[in-house]
C-alpha cells in the first residue's frame, strides 16, 4: 500500500502559507501612547504600518519629522499641521532614537 505522507505533508506546507498570507494582512499594531490612533488614520493609507517599524532603528526626532514632511510634500500625504505635530511627537517619543 502507498503511504499518504506526501499528500498529509502538501497539505500541512498549504495550511501554513496560507496562514502567512494572511498574517501579513493584519494590522499592523503600534506601541500604545497618545498619538497612536492619528499615525494609524493617517499613515496607512499609502504603505502599511510596517514602514514606520522597519525604520526605527536609524530615526532621530528629526529625522522623523523631515520624514513626516517628505510623506506631505513629496508623496502628497493630505495631514493637518496640527496632526502632523502630533505624529513626529508619537514617533519620536516611541519609535526614535536619541540624538
Ligand atoms: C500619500 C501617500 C502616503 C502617505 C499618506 C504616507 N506615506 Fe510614507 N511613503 C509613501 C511613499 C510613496 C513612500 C516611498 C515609496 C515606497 O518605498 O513604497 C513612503 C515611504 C515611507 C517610509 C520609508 C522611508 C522612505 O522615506 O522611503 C516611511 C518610514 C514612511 N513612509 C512613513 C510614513 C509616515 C510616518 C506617514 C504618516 C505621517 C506616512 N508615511 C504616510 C507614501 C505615503
Amino acid at each position: 500500500m502507498r503511504s499518504q505522507l506526501p499528500v498529509v505533508t502538501a497539505l500541512i506546507v498549504l495550511a501554513a502559507a496560507v496562514g502567512a498570507v494572511r498574517g501579513e494582512e493584519k494590522p499592523v499594531p503600534l506601541k500604545p501612547g497618545p498619538g497612536e490612533d492619528v499615525v494609524a488614520a493617517n499613515c496607512n493609507a499609502c504603505h502599511s504600518l510596517d514602514y514606520i517599524r522597519i525604520n526605527t532603528p536609524f530615526m532621530t526626532g528629526k529625522m522623523w519629522e523631515a520624514e513626516v514632511s517628505k510623506m506631505i510634500s513629496a508623496f502628497g500625504a493630505t495631514i493637518e499641521p496640527a496632526d502632523a505635530k502630533t505624529i513626529t511627537d508619537y514617533l519620536s517619543r516611541n519609535y526614535g532614537k536619541p540624538g
